[in-house]
């Protein structure tokens, strides 16, 4: 490539990260550009998580044999570019013979692979931070000399600072939401609540000093009415207020107790509970929750957290009212969502109960399994 195309490729690269604020539309409209102007014909950019886990990212002009089923032989499994990405050996561009995911396809016979035998592949990065890898190729190029992976690597540190970037300003744009949403809270907590909580107890007050028993049969539909509201707005306040984002499970679920004036007895018996469960076991204990606290007619909650061979468990149990589970539609929003949010993960929900025997909730999540570990000789 001439010195001037070099400059110009670089250059309107830097233009379309610049403009461009959806991290996935960039990726995806970065690495066309790449191939349009280097004239190569496939690539594809690989993101890497916390939890060492990888995504396809963006990918352009597949060929056949990894675009079948949906991508899904790009999406899953290991191979030794994500392998080298995540264990810290690529430090730079660099032709990665032998792509395994076009070697296994061949040996399948999966579909057309296009001519595409090998990869280059460059980290994507933020300082000493890898967090990608972008991998590009041609039909029959077997190699790709040092000034190509130089300019790769150009392209790919703007993309990391891009990738930043955006990142932050998402960042910024939630942290707005979140400040929005806590002054909603503060609001209806200032307003509404402190008007339904005088409507209570006006209602109760005025009961006592009358005799009629029109008047005061409808005034206890007011009191318990509003009692309903103030026990709904409270949630709403509490689900708006973003102050329990950051506590963990415990914290979070004996809280909410609190809020709903439950008493509550809570076992944990793990100690570290993987992120995607505390928010999956966080939002089905809330459901359950407020269940018993708008139908049980107890106050005692017995919270359970634990593990059994291969699952996390939940279990919070009521002593109250119980009710008849054929008599309970499917239809009630609040069971049918445990259930998803449960399957979600792979788990299941369920709920037990009879009248007058309380009601137990019971979930069980498969505790996920660790990547393979890579191993050379697999093929
Ligand atoms: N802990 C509980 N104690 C007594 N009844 C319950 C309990 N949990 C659920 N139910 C019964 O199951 C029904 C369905 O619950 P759900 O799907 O959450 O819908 P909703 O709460 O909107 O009525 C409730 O209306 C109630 O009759
Ligand atoms: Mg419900």
């Amino acid at each position: 490539m001439e010195r001037n195309e070099e400059l110009f490729l670089i250059k309107s690269i830097a233009e379309m990260l610049n403009k461009e604020t959806n991290m996935e539309v960039m990726l995806q409209q970065v690495l066309k550009r790449i191939l349009e102007l280097t004239n190569l014909k496939t690539g594809w950019i690989f993101l890497f998580d916390e939890e060492k886990e990888y995504q396809l990212a963006a990918h352009a002009y597949l060929p056949e044999a990894l675009e079948l089923k949906g991508r899904k032989y790009m999406c899953e499994g290991s191979c030794r570019c994500i392998h080298r990405g995540l264990t810290g050996n690529l430090k730079k561009a660099t032709n990665m013979i032998d792509c395994e995911r076009i070697e296994r396809s061949i040996k399948e016979k999966r579909g057309n692979t296009e001519g595409i035998k090998l990869h280059a592949s460059v980290p994507i990065k933020l300082g000493e931070v890898m967090f990608g890898l972008l991998n590009v190729a041609s039909p029959g190029k077997l190699n790709f000399d040092d000034d190509e992976l130089h300019i790769l690597e150009s392209i790919a540190y703007q993309i990391g600072t891009a990738c930043e970037r955006i990142r932050l300003s998402e960042q910024e744009r939630s942290m707005l939401v979140l400040e929005e949403r806590n002054r909603l809270a503060r609001d209806l907590h200032d307003s509404v609540n402190q008007h339904l909580f005088s409507i209570m107890y006006t209602a109760r007050g005025t009961k006592s000093i009358s005799e009629n028993q029109t008047i005061t049969n409808s005034l206890d539909e007011i009191y318990y009415s509003s009692k309903d509201a103030l026990a709904e707005m409270k949630d709403l306040i509490w689900q708006l207020s973003s102050d329990h984002i950051k506590e963990g499970l415990k914290i979070r679920l004996v809280n909410y107790c609190k809020t709903l004036d439950l008493s509550v007895s809570y076992e944990c018996l793990e100690n570290k509970i993987p992120d995607y469960l505390e928010t999956a076991f966080w939002k089905i204990g809330r459901e359950a929750l407020n269940n018993i606290n708008k139908h049980a007619e107890s106050s005692k909650v017995i919270i359970h957290v634990g593990k059994i061979e291969s699952f996390f468990t939940l279990k919070i149990e009521d002593n109250g009212c119980g009710f008849n589970m054929n008599e309970v539609s499917n239809s009630g929003f609040g069971l049918t969502s445990m259930r998803e949010r449960a399957k979600l993960i792979n788990g299941n929900c369920l709920v037990t109960s009879e009248p007058n025997k309380g009601t137990v909730v019971y979930v069980k999540v498969p505790i996920r399994k660790e990547r393979k570990e890579y191993n050379e000789s697999i093929n």
